[in-house]
């Protein structure tokens, strides 16, 4: 009988899908979901004939010159992929592929949420509870700030970026957007969203701004210090994308001097830490905070691992996997 695919999986993902993978390939999973160190990644790329890593493994050009002639297919659990070298996979022969689409819906969502979060003070509210530090309603306390008729400036117009433009739509917020290209018309028109060609115009006319564009070379610090002064005093910037496109250490420093109102953060540049003058903004209910979180939901989490799995099942049946990472991508 030939022998199966070796897939090397770093992470735990969903039982449906590790127990499909099991009956499909030669699948070494990670059952105690320990992230691999780098003497594992090392060791898996030198055996296996598939790796499927995820966001917390760092697979560069040094980690790939050490593959195996086996090694052909990355297939990544998500949708970036800034933690892989892809332009090294491909020169050296091995595709990669992504689980686009799937969390789309639910990042968008996540996003609303922390916009919301940060509008209406929703974990200082919730906290306040909890240690039962409620002194009772009054007509001048907990104010928050109403997000209808604001405008939301959305910093990349893929599909999480419309995604939430529908959702902030009908909360009524007017929608403004800055994108490498222009969207159509049709969605322009749905959307009822205005374009903006200049991205220091557009944040310094926003009431809110949120991140939706990949982190690239081209969008590492998009948000740099000189572009974040351009924003409002009043003004609160969600990042639910990556945080190496935020200038963190001038975030916090604008925050701290109260030159921005607040933040929604999902992401970091340095995950799992995080800068530890946000986390003191946080604990002063000035920004908030969580791991990211955004795509986290059973159902996005089976989804990516199905589309991981097609990709794997396609690729070794010859044929092009549906996500494959293109050069035109980078
Ligand atoms: C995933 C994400 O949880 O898919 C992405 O790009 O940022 C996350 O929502 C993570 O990437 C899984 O590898």
């Amino acid at each position: 009988m030939k022998k199966k695919p070796l897939v090397v999986v770093t992470r735990r993902l969903p039982d449906i899908i590790e127990t499909r993978m099991r009956e499909l390939f030669d699948a070494r999973l990670n059952v105690d979901d320990t992230p691999m160190t780098a003497q594992q990644l090392v060791e898996a790329v030198r055996t296996a004939d598939v790796l499927v890593p995820t966001i917390t493994d760092r697979i560069d050009a040094a980690l790939l010159a050490q593959a195996g002639e086996s090694l052909k297919l990355i297939a990544n659990f998500g949708n970036g992929f800034d933690h892989i070298d892809v332009e090294t996979a491909l020169s050296r022969g091995i595709t990669v592929t992504n689980t686009p689409g799937v969390l789309t819906q639910d990042t968008a969502d996540m996003t609303m949420a922390l916009l919301l979060a940060v509008a209406r003070r929703l974990p200082e509210g919730a906290r306040m509870m909890t240690d039962g530090d409620w002194p009772g309603w009054s007509p001048t306390w907990m104010l928050g700030r109403r997000i209808t008729g604001k405008r939301l400036g959305i910093v990349g117009m893929g599909r999480i970026g419309q995604a939430l433009a529908r959702r902030a739509k009908a909360f009524g917020l007017s929608i403004h957007y800055h994108n490498r290209r222009r969207v159509s018309a049709a969605v322009e028109e749905e959307l009822e969203a205005t374009y903006w060609d200049s991205l220091d115009q557009m944040l310094a006319r926003m009431d809110i701004v949120s991140i939706h564009c990949p982190h690239t070379p081209a969008t590492y610090h998009l948000l740099s210090a000189r572009r974040l002064k351009l924003m409002k005093r009043e003004a609160v910037l969600v990042n639910t994308a990556r945080g190496e496109i935020v200038d963190e250490v001038a975030l916090a420093r604008m925050l701290e001097a109260g030159d921005l109102a607040g933040a929604g953060l999902d992401v970091f540049e340095h995950e799992p830490s995080v800068n530890p003058r946000l986390l003191k903004l946080a604990r002063q209910n000035r920004v908030v905070l969580l791991p990211h979180m955004g795509s986290a939901t059973i159902e996005g989490r089976v989804d990516m691992g199905e589309k991981v799995i097609v990709n794997i099942k396609t690729f070794l049946d010859g044929h092009r996997p549906p996500d494959r990472v293109l050069p035109s991508m980078l």
